[in-house]
């Protein structure tokens, strides 16, 4: 029997498999087909102080090895959230991650107030690396703006504060480090990288925002290396994504330097491919000798490598 706990930042999952945000909603379609209580834990949709519409369309586009989206963090908005989307994820054995958004620090920090003391949030994700949104990377383009946005989340809650940082920077290590001064438990990678798809029929870019978020397969090399980069670097758990579709892709996250992963786009594809994701790592766990998910972590030992960029 594998032992597939995970516990790092203040959280304790049963297993270290989520899902990443913006791709799993509040869990509503895939509860109609599985358990959720199944998961590690779920990373919401990022939640926005007032409800937000979104981007125009076309919202997503095809890719080679995955997609390009430009939803624009649509939501409901934190009222709707915790009146609603709450209660509902709160029936579930397992931990509710609040992914969080704001147009500036006074946005994030309304939310993060609002959903510290809801009864059942496990943990805050800031977003601070959406491309999507016309500010979407004004903290992560400067580390010490990301650095006062932490400080300012931090100061707000005592809820573990996981921080999920931009690849579209020169440099993630540096604004890695910037987030654990602020206060930061913890950091998650990779959001989408800044992409285009053109339509030679309109001679124009396909999606309405022009740009989108790369996300699937092609990203995974992308993911760990940031992932290995950042847990050898910053001294902080790493909650581990990008292009994830089975057990073997959640293994080498934690080789990388992982404490948990997050599974996106590979939804999209295989609605169940979450609960998948828990027993195909429990085997491949068993098939490299290892008795545990955190035994796999630690004999990766990230933080005695040297980064490789
Ligand atoms: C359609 C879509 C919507 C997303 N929305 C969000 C979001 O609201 N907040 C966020 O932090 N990340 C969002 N992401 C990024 C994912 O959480 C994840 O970081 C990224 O897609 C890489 O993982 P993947 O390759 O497994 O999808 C979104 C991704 C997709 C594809």
């Amino acid at each position: 029997m594998i032992d597939l706990s995970a516990s790092f930042a203040g959280l304790s999952l049963k297993n270290p498999v989520l899902t990443a945000s913006g791709t799993f909603g509040y869990g509503r379609e895939a509860a109609e087909l599985y358990d959720l209580s199944l998961l590690g834990g779920v990373m919401v949709k990022g939640v926005s102080r007032e409800p937000w519409s979104g981007n125009a369309p076309a919202r997503v586009a095809r890719a080679p090895g995955g997609m390009l989206n430009a939803i624009g963090l649509q939501n409901p908005g934190l009222t709707h959230f915790l009146e609603v989307d709450l209660p509902f994820l709160r029936r579930y054995e397992m931990a509710v991650v609040v992914n969080v958004v704001g147009h500036d620090v006074e946005g994030f920090v309304d939310v993060v107030r609002g959903v510290t003391g809801a009864p059942g949030v496990a943990a805050i994700e800031l977003n601070i690396s959406c491309p999507n949104v016309k500010d979407g990377l004004l903290f992560s383009q400067d580390p010490q703006s990301a650095r006062r946005l932490v400080e300012a989340a931090r100061q707000a809650t005592d809820l573990p504060l996981i921080v999920k940082v931009s690849p579209n920077v020169t440099d993630p290590v540096e604004l890695g480090l910037a987030c654990r001064e602020g206060g930061a438990d913890a950091l998650s990678a990779i959001n989408t990288l800044v992409g285009i798809a053109i339509d030679p029929a309109r001679r124009a870019p396909v999606l309405g925002n022009r740009t989108g978020g790369l996300s699937g397969p092609a990203v995974k090399p992308v993911g760990l290396r940031i992932v290995y980069d950042l847990a050898a670097q910053v001294g902080l758990p790493v909650v581990g994504m990008g292009g994830i579709e089975t057990g073997r892709d959640a293994l080498e996250y934690i080789l990388a330097g992982a404490r948990a992963i997050a599974v996106g786009t590979a939804v999209f594809r295989d609605p169940y491919a979450p609960p998948r994701i828990v027993r195909e790592l429990e085997a491949e766990l068993e098939r490299y000798g290892f008795d545990s998910a955190a035994q796999a972590w630690a004999a990766a030992n990230p933080q005695a490598r040297e980064a490789v960029s």
